[in-house]
C-alpha cells in the first residue's frame, strides 16, 4: 500500500538556481534562506520518499495564455526543463513514474476533476527549483507534476485546490504499490512582480496562511481569489499549489518546521515542513 509521508511547501524564485550554479548558498544574502532547509534535509534523509508528487503553475513552458488549463496532470516517464531565460542552467530531466500517474488521473476522474492529461509535459522553474532545494545532491525522487492555474482569472478557488489535493491523496491512498509518497507545493508565498504593487509583501497574512495549514485549513476557502490577490499579491496566489498539497495530506498532521525570509528576489521566501501520521484505526468493538 502507498504511504502520504508528508508535505513540503517552498518556494521557486529562479534567482534561487542562479545562486546555487554560483555556489552562493553561504553568502549573506542567502545563507538565512539555503539554511532554513538544514532541517528539511535531515528529515528527507530519514524518510526517503520514493516519489514526489509536486503541485506548481506552469509560467509559459507548456501552456500559454492561449491553452491554459486548470489542472493538468503529467503522465511520463521523464520530464525535461528547457531554456526559460532567467539567466539560469538548464536542469537535468526529472524522472517521472508513469503507473503511479494514470492511477492518480483514473482517481481525479473518477471524482469529478476533469484535469488535462499530458503523457509529454516540461518542468519549468517552479519544479526544477524546489527539486534541487530539497535534493541538493541530485538524487531526487520520481516525480509526478500537477499543474494549478495561478496566472490567467478565473483561477480556481482556495477550496476547490484544498479539494483537489483532497482527491489527489484519497487516490494516492488507494495505490497497492508500496511506495512512500511525498506532496511538494511551490511558489509564493506573498509576491508582486508587476503593476503598482510590484514588491508587494505581507508577512501578516503568510504566517496566517502556515500556521492553518496545520491547524485548520478550511479556515483559508473563506478568502475569494480577489480577496487573495489583495492579501498575497497577484503571484502570491501560487499559494494554492500549498493548499492542493495540504490537502493531499489524509491523515493526522502536524507542523515540523518552517523558515521565513523577506525577501528573495521579489518574493516572501518560505519552507514549510508537514509531517503526515496515519489516523489511528478505530479498535474493533
Ligand atoms: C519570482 C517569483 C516567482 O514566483 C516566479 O515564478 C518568478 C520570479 C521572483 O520573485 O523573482
Ligand atoms: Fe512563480
Amino acid at each position: 500500500m502507498a504511504r502520504i509521508i508528508g508535505g513540503i511547501g517552498t518556494t521557486h524564485v529562479p534567482s534561487i538556481g542562479k545562486a546555487i550554479a554560483e555556489k552562493k548558498q553561504n553568502d549573506p544574502y542567502w545563507k538565512p534562506f539555503f539554511s532554513g532547509f538544514n532541517a528539511v534535509h535531515k528529515w528527507l534523509a530519514h524518510e526517503q520518499p520514493d516519489v514526489a508528487v509536486v503541485f506548481s503553475n506552469d509560467h509559459g513552458l507548456n501552456f500559454f495564455l492561449d491553452k491554459l488549463p486548470t489542472f493538468a496532470v503529467g503522465a511520463a516517464n521523464e520530464y525535461r526543463n528547457e531554456d526559460e531565460g532567467w539567466g539560469i542552467p538548464v536542469s537535468k530531466t526529472a524522472k517521472g513514474d508513469a503507473a503511479l500517474s494514470w492511477h492518480l488521473i483514473e482517481g481525479l476522474v473518477n471524482d469529478g476533476f476533469d484535469i488535462t492529461m499530458c503523457q509529454e509535459m516540461l518542468v519549468d522553474h517552479a519544479v526544477t527549483i524546489p527539486l534541487n532545494l530539497l535534493w541538493p545532491r541530485g538524487d531526487w525522487p520520481a516525480i509526478v507534476p500537477v499543474t494549478i492555474n495561478t496566472v490567467q482569472h478565473p483561477l480556481p478557488s482556495i477550496a476547490r485546490c484544498l479539494e483537489l489535493g483532497r482527491a489527489v491523496g484519497r487516490a494516492i491512498m488507494s495505490y497497492q504499490e508500496d511506495v512512500k509518497v511525498l506532496m511538494v507545493g511551490t511558489g509564493g508565498l506573498s509576491h508582486q512582480l508587476d503593476g503598482t504593487r510590484a514588491g508587494f509583501i505581507n508577512k501578516d497574512f503568510d504566517t496566517l496562511c502556515m500556521d492553518q495549514l496545520s491547524g485548520d485549513p478550511e479556515v483559508l476557502t473563506r478568502y475569494t481569489i480577489p480577496t487573495l490577490v489583495e492579501l498575497a499579491g497577484a503571484q502570491g496566489v501560487e499559494f494554492l499549489n500549498w493548499m492542493a498539497m495540504r490537502g493531499a495530506l489524509t491523515g493526522t498532521v502536524s507542523e515540523l518546521h518552517r523558515n521565513y525570509h523577506i525577501p528573495i528576489s521579489n518574493t516572501a521566501a518560505a519552507t514549510l515542513l508537514l509531517e503526515n501520521r496515519p489516523r489511528a484505526q478505530r479498535k474493533a468493538a
